[in-house]
């Protein structure tokens, strides 16, 4: 009876709250899809064995359960559910399609964010697990502006893409079902890799741009003497004063696994957002360090399309899918977590992490690589 059952265990926070979870203490179960390789007990394996690696012992292993959240009865087989519902009364439900862009109702962030919310509810409320920790994002507020509070929801705000406002969905199908004794909301900022190490296992959003960042750099060919790439043909749509809200990865996990771990805790919304957020010129600063450039300057984002110069057409239609990026970001106001867990502030991410964080992203390639599983070595489930 006394499992936490996890989804998204496979995914960059996932990672991290199965290596916490389970070094605290916490017996953990986890539903994993199969990829098109490896099945789920081999991807879990597989993701342990990195903490292994890394912390120079052996973690206890999850109850692997294989599933799938777009699926009725999350795709599980008649032994697992029955399995789950004799030993799991609380979840973390932290699966979620993290697109930003959208072909239509039925297709992502909807169905994993919506559709597959709700099975997830209704799986849990069949199964009788009451307790609810539930993986939102701070920007569910999406275009609001001023100072957001962790007892708002919807404001009727608008959206800056899809991805915004399924979570805000996603939140709302959650608060508004009876069943749920428990609910705690984690409401995260932008997570980007590990505060000391870099490390990370995906490369969305300041890795995509730096990515992209680095392709267009090096594409373009006008050195100066010194070596560097002249970028001064190049302008960002932003001022350089617009606040981005970043929080790495091992804080977000390490907060959140202390609030799971203490029940006086539960019950509350919290925003796992920064003290200090950065400006975008700290941004493109980074940005500019890690590519070897100089000279890039900041337009009015009223600029025609017609007045861009090459390359930036080029950044700018690749960059779409992050047009909100270079927005202003509201004030996040997070007394609930600065209450609950005062001894762990979150790192301050300064220029220092960052290109840390870059540095670990580029070594990888911009793609992360587990190590290698033979379904052979594959201890038997303990259940
Ligand atoms: N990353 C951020 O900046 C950020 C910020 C705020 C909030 N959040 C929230 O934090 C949570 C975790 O995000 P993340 O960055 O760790 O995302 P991620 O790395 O993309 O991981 C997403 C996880 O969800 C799983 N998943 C997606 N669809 C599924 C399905 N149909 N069935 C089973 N599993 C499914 C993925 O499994 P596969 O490995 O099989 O694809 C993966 O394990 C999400 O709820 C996200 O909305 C993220």
């Amino acid at each position: 009876m006394d499992h936490l059952l996890l989804t998204g265990a496979t995914g960059l926070l996932g990672r991290y709250l199965m290596k916490d979870l389970l070094t605290s203490g916490k017996k953990l179960a986890v539903l994993v899809r199969p990829s098109r390789k490896f099945d789920a007990e081999t991807r879990v394996e597989a993701a342990m064995r990195v903490w292994d690696d890394l912390l120079g012992y052996e973690i206890p292993r999850p109850v692997v359960l294989t599933g799938d959240i777009n699926k009725p009865d999350l795709g599980m087989s008649s032994n697992d559910i029955k399995w789950t519902a004799e030993n799991c009364r609380s979840i973390i439900h932290n699966a979620a399609s993290l697109s930003f862009v959208s072909t239509g109702r039925d297709s992502e962030p909807w169905r994993s964010n919506v559709d597959g919310t709700s099975n997830v509810l209704e799986f849990c409320q069949q199964a009788g697990i009451n307790e609810f920790f539930h993986v939102s994002t701070a920007y569910v507020a999406g275009l609001r502006q001023g100072r957001i509070y962790e007892t708002e929801l919807n404001e009727g705000q608008e959206f800056g893409n899809p991805y915004e406002e399924s979570k805000v969905m996603a939140e709302e199908m959650v608060r508004g079902s009876s069943f749920i004794d428990s609910l705690t909301v984690f409401r995260p900022a932008i997570i980007l890799g590990d505060s000391q190490t870099g490390l990370t296992f995906t490369y969305h959003n300041f890795y995509a741009v730096l990515q992209l960042s680095l392709t267009i750099g090096h594409s373009m060919a006008e050195r100066h003497f010194s070596g560097k790439i002249n970028a001064t043909d190049f302008r960002l749509n932003a001022t350089g004063s617009e606040r981005k809200n970043f929080v790495p990865v091992d804080w977000v996990s390490e907060a959140m696994s202390e609030i799971v771990n203490d029940s006086s805790l539960h019950d509350q919304t919290y925003h796992l957002t920064p003290r200090v957020p950065i400006t975008t010129r700290l941004l493109k600063d980074v940005m500019e360090e890690v590519v070897g450039s100089y000279g890039v300057g900041i337009a009015s984002s009223t600029q025609k399309v017609s007045e861009r110069t090459e390359f930036e057409e080029v950044f700018f239609k690749h960059m779409e899918v992050y047009e909100s990026y270079w927005k202003d970001d509201p004030e996040f106001d997070s007394s609930n977590t600065q209450n609950a867990v005062p001894h762990l502030p979150c790192p301050h991410v300064d220029r220092d992490m960052l290109i840390r964080m870059s540095a670990a992203a580029m070594e990888k390639g911009f793609n992360w690589r587990d190590p290698k599983v033979k379904k052979a070595d594959l201890a038997p489930v303990q259940v």
